[in-house]
C-alpha cells in the first residue's frame, strides 16, 4: 500500500497545482480595463473603471448617468454636488468608504475639461 501512495501523492499535487498555473496566465485585457482608451459601459455610457458599479448603483437612480458624465469637476466640486443633492434632492448619506470610492471614480474619470 505504501509504494502506491508514493506514486499517487505527487500525481494529486500536480493536479492541484494546475489551477494556479492557469491562473497565472496573463489575460489579454487584465481586469476588463484596457490601457489607453477607456472602456465604456454600453448601458450607461459610463467609463468602466474602479468604482463604476458603486457609482452606477447610487447615481443613476433619480436621473440618468447623462446628468454627470457630460461634466467634469474637481473632487471638491463633485463633493459639493453630492452634498447639494443630499441637502435638497433626497440623496442618501454614504458611509465614508463608499463616498471616497464615488469621489475617486468621478475625480479620475470626469475631471475638469
Ligand atoms: C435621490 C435622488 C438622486 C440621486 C440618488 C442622485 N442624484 Fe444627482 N440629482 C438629483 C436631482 C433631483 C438633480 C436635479 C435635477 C436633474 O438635473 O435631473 C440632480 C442633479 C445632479 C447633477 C447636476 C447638478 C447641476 O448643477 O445641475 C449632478 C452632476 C448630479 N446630480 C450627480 C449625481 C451623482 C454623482 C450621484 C451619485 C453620487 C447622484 N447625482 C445621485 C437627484 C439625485
Amino acid at each position: 500500500m505504501k509504494w502506491q501512495a508514493c506514486l499517487f501523492l505527487p500525481a494529486v499535487l500536480w493536479l492541484l497545482s494546475m489551477p494556479l498555473v492557469l491562473a497565472d496566465e496573463p489575460t489579454a485585457d487584465g481586469d476588463g480595463v484596457a490601457a489607453g482608451e477607456p472602456e465604456i459601459d454600453p448601458e450607461t455610457g459610463m467609463i468602466r473603471a474602479r468604482g463604476f458599479e458603486t457609482v452606477k448603483n447610487n447615481c443613476t437612480v433619480c436621473h440618468s448617468s447623462r446628468t454627470f458624465i457630460n461634466r467634469g469637476y474637481t473632487r471638491k466640486v463633485w463633493l459639493e454636488q453630492i452634498r447639494w443633492m443630499q441637502d435638497s434632492q433626497g440623496l442618501w448619506e454614504f458611509d465614508p468608504e463608499t463616498e471616497e470610492l464615488i469621489l475617486d471614480y468621478l475625480e479620475t474619470n470626469y475631471p475638469p475639461r
